[in-house]
């Protein structure tokens, strides 16, 4: 009740920030003398629309480098065209990729650190909601594959670069994992890796919900790994608050248009939504922070499937093992 109350209100929690704060002002507040904007190079996935070209804007317009990995590059240049009307200076890149598929990750991966930026920001964003049963080319069912082993992979494939980067530079890496609210409603029953590939009955909000319990249980496994190695990169995972984008629209089927009408009420808008994922790239507050669950910008309690370290560890390994299997060489003269 309070909780809610807190939502509706936009009442600040000890970060100083609330429901209502935008991703703009958290921008503003983030500056900092030692680490100006211009110095950072971030890639944020599914910037394309709602939430993450939100995000990709604030950033490009605080000087962050941008590289926007996008599926859709038609919309990824109305997006970057719209960016550079706002900054003529921003610095943004385009990069073709579809997370769902592990071999445009590898192209991608290939392609961006051919380029030999650094890399300090890593939003992993982008996000399906699919109401029928739909297969990857890899022959993963399509939510779990975009919306977590699409990130997974990428996150594999980026590490080495964040690590050094951060060596390199003396600033903290950091991972953003856009999960969701929704990670709470998971049946433990149904959540099993060879279900989750490919599950046996299909149900959209639940293929929904369990990715973004992926999305939590990987930023905490890999947060203790960085540790361990003693990494100056986080990770941590975000809800965003409820936004009408495109993955909303999506979900109309499921809620009814009654409901959505005292849903719309709870709504944030865009850049409410991106708020707590620009304050976990960005600010000083939470150097070092690693492994937590936030919303509202700030931390948060997540579900108890979420904060099991032994479900976590092994999500992880089995989906280690799982890409090494599929991603093994390829025969000569394969294309990819
Ligand atoms: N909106 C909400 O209320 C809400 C609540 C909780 C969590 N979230 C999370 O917030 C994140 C952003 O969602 P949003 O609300 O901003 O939704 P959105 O407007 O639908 O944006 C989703 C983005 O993901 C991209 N994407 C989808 N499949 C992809 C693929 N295979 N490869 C590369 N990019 C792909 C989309 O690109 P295309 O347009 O080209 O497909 C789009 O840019 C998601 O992770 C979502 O789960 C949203």
């Amino acid at each position: 009740m309070k909780e809610t109350l807190k939502y509706l209100t936009g009442i600040a929690g000890p970060s100083g920030y609330g429901s209502k704060t935008t991703a703009h002002q958290i921008s503003l507040d983030s500056l900092s003398p030692s680490i100006p904007p211009s110095l950072l190079t971030a890639i944020v996935t599914g910037a394309t629309s709602g939430i993450g070209a939100e995000t990709a804007r604030v950033l490009a317009k605080r000087g962050v480098r941008v590289v926007i990995a996008a599926k859709d590059l038609a919309k990824a240049e109305k997006v970057k065209e719209n960016i550079k009307k706002e900054n003529k200076k921003a610095e943004i890149i385009i990069l073709e990729i579809d997370l769902s598929s592990f071999a445009s990750i590898h192209r991608f991966c290939d392609h961006f650190l051919s380029l030999g930026l650094p890399l300090h920001i890593l939003i992993n964003n982008a996000g399906k909601y699919s109401q029928k049963l739909e297969f990857s080319e890899d022959k993963i069912e399509l939510t779990f594959a975009t919306n977590y082993l699409g990130h997974f992979l990428l996150t594999e494939m980026l590490i080495e670069k964040m690590v050094k980067t951060a060596s390199e530079t003396g600033i903290q890496g950091r991972i953003v994992n856009v999960s969701s609210v929704i990670h709470n409603w998971v049946n433990p029953k149904t959540f099993c890796f060879t279900n989750l590939l490919t599950p046996k009955n299909y149900n959209g909000t639940q293929a929904y919900a369990q990715s973004k319990l992926a999305n939590i249980l990987h930023a905490k496994e890999l947060s203790r790994q960085l540790k361990a190695r003693k990494a100056n990169v986080t990770i941590n995972a975000v809800h965003p608050g409820i936004v009408k984008t495109g993955i909303i629209r999506d979900y109309r089927g499921f809620i009814t248009d009654s409901l959505y009408f005292v849903a719309s009420k709870l709504l944030k808008s865009t850049s409410q939504g991106a708020a707590t994922t620009c304050y976990v790239a960005l600010s000083p507050q939470i150097g070092g922070v690693s492994g937590k669950y936030f919303a509202d910008c700030n931390e948060t309690h997540c579900s108890a499937m979420a904060n099991d370290v032994t479900l976590a560890w092994k999500l992880l390994n089995q989906s280690r093992a799982l890409v090494n299997k599929r991603l093994l060489p390829l025969p000569l003269g394969t294309k990819t």
